[in-house]
């Protein structure tokens, strides 16, 4: 049986665009990392972006940023790239946004709410009051009276800073323990079962435009926790008290989404709230089978296919982008490649499950900036054309091989001068190297061969400090191109 493994390689131009990807068609019933990709490989088009095919469906593809890896150029092609709906990862959290009581420190939380904005995403906010990451400070005030003007100043100063921006807060987090009785937190302990409407109520005055929610984990199925959720949500909307949404997490194990996930969803939604599925991951033994692999895929397609079968399901947050920036290998003795994109940010058959349950439409169109044809003797035997498309601290490159002269090529190797330190992060459709300034593409054994007139795409990440400038003394095999 041959195992089939999919590669995706995003390539940016103005933000989120085109990507895409090889598969690689491994003889062999033995298991493969994706890492060691064997020859005979096909081009094909990949996906337009998650974020467009999930518009229509009237859903937002979501993802927990933290804002210190938006420098990584891989990193942040695919958050820009893939998602309509940000979430902090820890930024907006208590112990991030107060330290000390009535001392706010906003940087992180900031640059997540302005990448929000600068990404035409919705921003999620979360979260107002949560027994864990909560300073030493609250978690030791007993006082009733002091607990509940602390909360409250709390949910002032955080939904009332974001008040214009945030769509939706996870107001109160993991208020249940597994058998449906309350989590024992201070909030708990010390204000009994009222903080939770308290908190909403509260919520609902810093920030009127935000829907507000309760977010949980090991929610997703029917059983005592998510009835106990069930049963709140209900109790709190015959009291008017303001609930608009519950959210899932959904931090699974490969191979068990719950049967009921669905059907949970409904019975929510038919109580007149919305749902979204807040925090997905599907975290798995490491080091990664391939079979792994694959029933995760199988898992994220069907969440997503859950979400989507639900009217007032919102869409689905992914807990992270990559497998290199997860939370589950620190919390999870070893597990991980929980995630739909690997450490080097190459898109896992997750990627690939999720694309299709949205139904998004291939991307062929490959990138479309100007290109810059660099300059050569007109003998040359080669034409090339070579465009960067660039962000803040880097560019992808999109290059164009044409085999105009009139012998057949049944190799070929582009050899070049990267200008202004420019230095290569990662490579698709050829092997890449950097040797200096020095880059060398060499063919992939699937695009070896090009016939007189024949043209072949690559393309390659690159690292830059201000210079973007593309190579002007490119040779294949050898010979200048023009
Ligand atoms: C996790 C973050 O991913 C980690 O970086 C942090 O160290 C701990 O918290 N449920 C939640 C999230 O609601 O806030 C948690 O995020 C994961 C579990």
């Amino acid at each position: 049986m041959p195992t089939q493994i999919e590669n995706v390689f995003p390539a940016s131009r103005t933000g989120r665009t085109t990507a895409w990807a090889v598969t690689a068609v491994v003889a062999g019933s033995t298991l493969v990392a994706t890492a060691a990709l064997a020859p005979a490989r096909a081009a094909e088009p990949i996906f337009e972006p998650w974020r467009d095919a999930a518009d229509r469906h009237g859903v937002t593809t979501g993802f927990a940023l933290s804002p210190a890896h938006l420098g990584d150029p891989g990193y942040r092609a695919i958050a820009e790239r893939e998602f309509s709906l940000v979430v902090a990862e820890n930024a907006m959290k208590w112990d991030a946004t107060e330290p000390s009581r009535g001392t706010f420190t906003w940087g992180q939380a900031d640059q997540v709410a302005a990448f929000a904005e600068s990404n035409d995403a919705e921003l999620y906010g979360h979260t107002l009051v949560w027994h864990s990451q909560l300073p030493g400070w609250v978690e030791s005030i007993s006082d009733p009276d002091e607990l509940r003007t602390v909360m409250y100043d709390h949910i002032d100063a955080v939904a009332g800073r974001y008040a214009d921006q945030v769509d939706a807060w996870d107001v109160v987090n993991e208020l249940w323990e597994g058998d449906g009785s309350r989590r024992q937190s201070v909030f708990q302990r010390v204000l009994g079962d009222g903080y939770v409407a308290e908190a909403l109520t509260r919520a609902r005055q810093a920030a009127p435009g935000a829907d507000l929610c309760l977010n949980d984990y090991s929610t997703d199925a029917i059983n005592a926790k998510s009835t106990a959720m069930y049963d709140l949500v209900a109790d709190l909307l015959d009291d008017g008290v303001p609930i608009d949404c519950v959210g899932f997490q959904s931090h699974l194990i490969v191979g068990q989404v719950p049967g009921t996930f669905q059907q949970n969803l409904q019975r929510f939604a038919d109580l007149g709230v919305d749902v979204r599925i807040t925090e997905l991951d599907v975290r798995m033994d490491v080091p990664a089978s391939a079979a792994d692999l694959q029933r995760q895929a199988a898992d994220y397609r069907a969440v997503v296919e859950a979400c989507l079968a639900v009217d007032r399901c919102t869409g689905v947050t992914v807990w992270g982008i990559d497998d290199g920036h997860s939370w589950v290998p620190d919390v999870f003795s070893g597990q991980g490649a929980a995630l739909p994109w690997d450490a080097q940010y190459q898109a896992k058959p997750a990627y690939t499950a999720v694309a299709e349950a949205l139904d998004a439409r291939p991307d062929d169109a490959g990138p479309t900036p100007s290109p810059t044809p660099t300059s050569g003797p007109v003998d040359a035997e080669c034409t090339v054309t070579w465009s960067h498309a660039a962000w803040g601290t880097g560019y992808t490159g999109s290059v164009t091989i044409t085999n105009s002269g009139a012998e057949a090529w049944s190799s070929w190797e582009l050899t070049t001068t990267l200008p202004g330190g420019q230095v290569l992060q990662q490579g698709w459709s050829a092997d890449w190297s950097q040797t200096g300034s020095t880059l060398t593409a060499s063919n992939a054994a699937w695009n070896a061969s090009v016939a007189p007139g024949g043209t072949v795409q690559i393309g390659y990440n690159a690292a830059h400090t201000g210079d973007t400038s593309v190579p002007t003394d490119v040779a294949v095999n050898g010979s200048p191109c023009h």
